[in-house]
């Protein structure tokens, strides 16, 4: 079954700070997305990679992966992004062809995902699991509480301790039957879902967890860029 990562790139990266969209920020010396776009394309199951760009930056980030074109038999296609990352990756599902059976959905915030974690979610799919996750442990207790302060940083009473045994931190690339992320799409249309597996719940199709990887993180702040400039000169070594 032919696979496409859809890679939502559209975002700003205001938690980041000041500076380019966050895709666009440099990682060693080359803009996040295109380490991403690396990690996909080197998939064995990846045949297609459709970013999603910001609005506005199509033109150039076309230019920016023409400069790095993927791997021969890896197709790469831009599109430009919408508000929120639900309609962002929407606007990618409506660029895939025909043949596309499996979509792996992966934050280009998430530069150094590993491939054995693209290929182990990509194996899952294929096996016939509609929807795949890869996710960790977490490693600090979680407290729910009621309501956010208003305005942020006042005191925030407790209404639960869930137990963290129960508990998983979710990443990406996460990994569906296309027909079923599409329709998870279509019946949620008006929503803002930051997480498509969530979605694909929503509609009672059962969603399965399988490993993450610790060099998965999300970059989304200042300090996530310190440690992915350290985990990238790690592996130069
Ligand atoms: N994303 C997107 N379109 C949007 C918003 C987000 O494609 N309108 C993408 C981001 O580019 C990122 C992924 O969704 O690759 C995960 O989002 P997040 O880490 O929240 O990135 P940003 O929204 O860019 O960051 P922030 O929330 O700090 O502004
Ligand atoms: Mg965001």
């Amino acid at each position: 079954a032919p696979a496409a990562a859809v890679i939502p790139a559209a975002g700003r990266g205001l938690r980041l700070g000041p500076g380019a969209p966050k895709a666009l920020r440099q990682l060693g010396g080359t803009p996040m997305l295109v380490h991403a776009v690396r990690a996909m394309a080197r998939a064995r199951a990846v045949a297609l990679v459709v970013v999603v760009a910001p609005p506005g930056e199509a033109e150039a980030v076309r230019s920016l992966l023409d400069e790095h074109p993927p791997p021969p038999g890896v197709d790469q296609v831009v599109v430009p992004g919408g508000d929120t990352r639900q309609e962002s990756v929407r606007l990618g599902l409506d660029a895939l062809p025909d043949e596309i059976e499996i979509v792996l959905v992966h934050d280009a915030a998430r530069p150094l995902v590993p491939v054995d974690t693209v290929d182990a979610v990509a194996a899952a799919v294929r096996a016939g699991a509609p929807a795949v996750v890869p996710a960790l442990p977490v490693t600090d207790t979680v407290k729910q509480i009621a309501a956010p302060s208003e305005p942020p940083g006042g005191p925030e009473p407790v209404v639960a301790t869930p137990d963290r045994a129960l508990l998983r931190a979710v990443q990406t690339p996460q990994g569906f039957d296309r027909a079923t992320l599409v329709a998870a799409h279509l019946k949620h249309a008006e929503g803002d879902a930051t997480d498509d597996a969530g979605m694909v719940e929503r509609m009672g199709v059962p969603v399965v967890l399988v490993p993450g990887h610790e060099e998965a993180f999300k970059v989304t702040r200042p300090l996530d860029l310190v440690l992915a400039e350290a985990v990238l000169a790690r592996r130069r070594k």
